[in-house]
């Protein structure tokens, strides 16, 4: 039995593996409509999220099942003081898998240690966010045609922003791979991302402030929104929201064939002029959202399609 906590749990080869399943499941959906009948999906989600639960729980039943959970601590017995452990025990009795979302670090993990069933990070605090990048991967080999060969650009929140952080754990591992990463000096990458990942790695990237400096350069901009729910204060926040706005005059500096990603929600880090650009493909992400999961839940319910 697999989990998966983040992007490097799959291999190069597995992930390709199940990028082409995602892609063999758009292309043939009634082909999958009855993989899961019989089986259920677990949502338990500690913290808010519109696309990450709701393309889970269409995910499943795209492929028969059923789903049940949770949307918040609140309406959960967390709110009086069970544990992620024992939680997870329980759900293991009603579910054949769990996706969980906790605003603490590593708690999917401890979750795992304790589940008889696949656990899957759906995103802990400001660590790791794998279903999203499984997400971006297919969005980017999709549309883009590679995974090698890209000079990314990634704009905003990289402090906190986990879809950064496992985005660019997830890419590394393919070649001619090249960063540059935009951010305000209180926002730029955690110097373990840095040191231990691009440093390490040797992976060719740069630090700047201007987005004008680096859309001319750029194959992908993928933006962020500053996360508001991990600042300390509300004062800093207010300074930082609106650091990077993309409206179309900036989209003017970008090559014709760049393409624009964002993990979603967006709040003000995107103008909406731009969501009728063609290189605006985050809706469409949001939509191969549905099929990485539906790819993800298969492969860890190891059930075979013929
Ligand atoms: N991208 C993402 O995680 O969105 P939600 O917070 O709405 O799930």
């Amino acid at each position: 039995m697999r989990h998966l906590m983040s992007p490097l749990d799959f291999s190069v080869e597995e992930l390709d593996q199940l990028l082409n399943l995602a892609n063999d499941i758009e292309a043939n959906p009634k082909k999958y409509a009855h993989a899961c009948d019989g089986k259920k999906l677990a949502t338990l989600f500690y913290e808010p999220s519109t696309r990450t639960r709701l393309s889970f729980e269409a995910a499943m039943m795209n492929l028969g099942g059923n789903v049940l959970g949770f949307s918040s601590a609140d309406s959960s017995s967390a709110s009086k003081g069970e544990s992620v452990a024992d939680t997870i025990r329980m759900v293991a009795c009603y579910a054949d898998i769990c996706a969980m979302r906790h605003p603490k670090e590593g708690a999917p993990l401890v979750a795992s240690l304790h589940s008889p069933i696949p656990v899957i990070n759906a995103g802990d605090g400001g660590h790791q966010h794998p279903t999203q990048t499984l997400t971006d991967l297919l969005t980017i080999r999709t549309l883009k045609g590679r995974l090698n060969n890209l000079t990314i650009g990634l704009c905003g929140d990289l402090k906190f922003g986990r879809t950064v952080h496992s985005l660019i754990n997830a890419l590394v591992r393919y070649t001619g791979i090249r960063f540059i990463l935009i951010s305000p000096e209180e926002l730029r990458v955690p110097s373990y991302i840095r040191e231990d990942v691009l440093r390490k790695k040797n992976i060719e990237f740069e630090e700047v402030e201007r987005l004008e400096d680096a859309l001319p350069k750029l194959d992908l901009l993928y933006m962020t929104r500053v996360q508001k729910e991990r600042f300390f204060n509300e004062e800093d926040y207010v300074r930082m929201k609106d650091f990077y706005i993309l409206d179309r005059k900036k989209m003017e500096l970008a090559p014709k064939d760049m393409l624009v990603l964002h993990p979603l929600p967006r709040v003000n880090e995107i103008s909406v002029e731009v969501d009728d650009d063609p290189r605006a493909v985050y809706f469409k992400q949001a939509q191969f959202g549905v099929y990485a999961r539906m790819a993800l839940i298969l492969t860890l319910l190891e059930v075979k399609v013929c």
